[in-house]
């Protein structure tokens, strides 16, 4: 059993193989006990935390000397009250009043994962492998109540997390701020980790000691990234790659998002992860429910790359859902950067002839295929296809890509409308906009208000017929701008702070009924590259483009970034031309095909103008994934360097049955006359041995405690070098 009640010590008690959450009521309260490494039982909190001399602090139980609501670790704090730190939850209610006060009211624990109203949530298959506690709080003056929801994956080492509000009163409230994961650390001795950047720089790893105050990241884009991603971890300051402690939480949902740390005047740290309460109101009618995103709990005693393998796992297999999630997913040819606009049916044919030639699988066929979008000016919205540019349609392609071998994917942006489009003139009122305001366009669009059923039933339908009509294997869901003026024409006055949450639910379930009618289409989600890169994108599309950026020296720190949460199998990864688009940069093919080589692999120029020489080491490279990428995608990660402490970037795939290990190492930048580099392997069989059968040094036969102790030499010192090993135990 992994959820326990102890009815002595009123504490809960919630195991996975390695870790410990605890929870106790106390007077009344759900406070926090525990977040850490497995324990068999604690003593009760008031035992374990004490602070003296508590002035100004409210006091709610009489004859406490040490005391408070105020300075008590809470794990679902209210606003109002007697805890004057920032909330989990806040509220209006009809009187005006701002109190709210839960108390523990009861609880049930329950065999599997329940799934959640309207929002993605992880799963299980079998009811055997997870646990649920759902504890509910009840505020007796206002009947409202919180339900709380965790579900324990013992043997991944997740919790998660989630609260689902009730209002059982007899009047509307107004809901201003509902956190979904709120705990209080003991102390602030921790760093706080987080992922920023901006479009083409996505995912990039910043670390910073917690301060007294707050320290946060959030969105209010109306979609999750790529400024930050909503994912945070406390870690002790010590904390490595492989050792101390790491509390990483990621947020499963795609719009405006809140992580932050706030550290109180007695040095205790209450992290909050949930939607933003900027901009959010939601008004809760009597007897109606909210329901908030769930949280992923992922904590290591050993160090950052343990909580990066438990997400990788809960996400690849709990989270990503459909035919797609456990099999390997085609190599692809996408035209954009090979063409952009400019393309006709026979310019994709010379590139798909080259594709079929170098054993690609796929030609996705991206922007300017439908209404009249030879540049992105105008037509979407209009997905009906250009038989100027496609005389035989997309069907006519997508029969002759099947002829050659080859399947068809299409680029489809179905959030957004062009003011210069048969859908906006005869529907001006279906984007987001605020009544008498500018309409601001940023690549000349607007976004279709997906908080509308009518826009929502629509888009479902003009999508779905597209993919009926042609033989289409693959959808590249597109979005490339994000909210403003975000008002909906059809919510009154007081629903229109709904408007960026409607959004993503209206998104939610426009991808729940597409990808559900065409379970046999692979869905890749993209927002200008990952500017929408979360958790809950992957419970509708198994893989994200991960950056408009496919600079090879780049994507290593991208897609490095990116790891710390999301597993490699998620990344879409792609070859594209020298010097690179994005930043101009000159890389060999060799480092290219070797950094796509993590991701989804692909590439993304002009196949029908490579050069004979390339042509055949892309033949290599395809071969090559063709036989590990399965390994690649299914196995553990072990970062060895990271590219973000030096000019040289190291990974460790090692396959599910832990026979085969790859190492991937990269050198950006040479230097004369320095050591070369030695990296310890990890993880591995010490008594084993292992026989590396890569070109040149093929047959050299190591011991598993010598490549671990000992280490490898990585002795590639060039510019813009790479090279992949890989070793078979014996
Ligand atoms: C975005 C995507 C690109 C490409 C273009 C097309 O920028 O990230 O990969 O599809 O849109 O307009």
């Amino acid at each position: 059993m992994s959820i326990i009640f102890n009815e002595k010590t009123n504490q809960f008690h919630l195991h996975t193989a390695s870790t410990s959450y605890i929870c106790e009521v106390f007077n009344g309260i759900l406070a926090h006990a525990y977040w850490g490494k497995r324990v068999k039982q604690i003593l009760p909190l008031e035992q374990l935390y004490k602070i003296k001399n508590i002035n100004l602090a409210p006091h709610d139980l009489e004859n406490s000397d040490w005391y408070s609501t105020d300075v008590l670790l809470h794990e679902f704090a209210t606003w109002g009250s007697a805890d004057l730190r920032t909330p989990a939850f806040h509220a209006v209610y009809a009187d005006g009043s701002t109190v709210t006060r839960f108390r523990y009211k009861g609880h049930r624990i329950l065999k599997g994962k329940p799934s959640l109203c309207g929002l993605p949530s992880t799963y299980v298959n079998s009811d055997d492998t997870c646990e649920t506690l759902e504890i509910e709080l009840f505020d007796d003056c206002k009947s409202v109540s919180a339900f709380l929801l965790y579900s324990v994956f013992e043997e991944k080492d997740i919790i998660t997390r989630s609260v689902r509000i009730a209002n059982g009163g007899k009047e509307s409230m107004t809901l201003k701020t509902v956190e979904s994961f709120c705990a209080d650390f003991p102390n602030d001795n921790y760093d706080m980790i987080s992922l920023y950047g901006a479009w083409a720089r996505e995912c990039h790893i910043q670390r910073a000691p917690l301060f007294n105050g707050i320290q946060a990241v959030d969105s209010k884009h109306g979609a999750s990234g790529p400024n930050h991603n909503p994912f945070v971890a406390l870690c002790s300051k010590d904390a490595t790659e492989t050792s101390g402690e790491v509390f990483g939480l990621a947020l499963m949902y795609s719009g405006n998002f809140y992580a932050g740390a706030a550290v109180d005047r007695y040095s205790r740290t209450r992290l909050l992860l949930g939607l933003n309460s900027f901009n959010f109101e939601w008004n809760l009618g009597a007897g109606e429910e909210f329901q908030a995103p769930e949280v992923i709990m992922s904590y290591s005693s050993e160090g950052i790359g343990k909580m990066s393998r438990q997400f990788h796992k809960i996400i690849a297999k709990n989270v990503c859902r459909g035919k797609w999630r456990d099999i390997e997913r085609p190599t692809l040819i996408n035209n954009w950067e090979a063409t952009y606009f400019d393309f006709n049916e026979e310019k994709l044919l010379n590139i798909a002839d080259a594709a079929a030639e170098l054993g690609i699988d796929m030609l996705v066929l991206d922007d300017g295929w439908f209404g009249k979008r030879n540049t992105d000016n105008c037509s979407l919205g209009d997905w009906y296809e250009n038989r100027e540019k496609l005389p035989g349609g997309l069907k006519g392609l997508g029969e002759k890509l099947n002829q050659k071998g080859l399947k068809f994917g299409l680029w489809f942006e179905p959030e957004m409308v062009s003011p210069d489009s048969d859908l906006y003139r005869a529907h001006p009122d279906w984007c987001l906009h605020t009544a008498n305001r500018p309409r601001t366009e940023s690549r000349q669009q607007l976004v279709l208000d997906f908080s509308r059923q009518d826009v929502c039933d629509y888009i479902v339908k003009s999508v779905s017929d597209v993919l009926r009509e042609n033989p289409i294997a693959y959808v590249k869901w597109d979005m490339n701008r994000h909210m403003s003026e975000a008002g909906s024409a059809l919510l009154k006055a007081e629903n229109q702070r709904e408007v960026f949450h409607r959004y993503i639910l209206g998104l939610y379930s426009v991808l729940e009924r597409i990808t559900t009618a065409f379970p046999e289409v692979l869905f890749e989600s993209c927002s200008s590259g990952g500017g929408r890169f979360d958790a809950g994108m992957f419970y509708y599309m198994p893989q994200t483009w991960t950056s408009d950026d496919s600079d090879a020296v780049e994507r290593l720190y991208i897609q490095e970034g990116t790891s710390l949460v999301y597993p490699f199998r998620t990344m879409g990864a792609h070859i594209s031309a020298v010097p690179n688009h994005q930043i101009g940069r000159v890389t060999p093919l060799k480092l290219r095909g070797d950094v796509a080589m993590l991701g989804q692999f692909g590439f993304e120029l002009d196949l029908s103008k490579m050069s004979v020489e390339d042509k055949e080491l892309s033949k290599k490279l395809i071969a090559f994934y063709k036989e590990y990428g399965e390994i690649i995608h299914s196995g553990e990660v072990y970062k060895l360097a990271s590219v973000f402490e030096g000019k040289s970037s190291a990974f460790q795939i090692i396959s599910e049955d832990k026979n085969t290990v790859i190492v991937f190492l990269y050198n950006i930048q040479g230097k004369v006359g320095l050591p070369s580099k030695i990296l310890k392997l990890q993880n591995l069989e010490a008594n084993a041995e292992y026989v590396e059968i890569t070109d040149e040094k093929d047959g050299t036969v190591y011991g598993g405690d010598a490549l671990m102790n000992v280490g490898i030499l990585q002795d590639i010192t060039h510019d813009h070098a790479s090279e992949i090993r890989v070793f078979k135990r014996k």
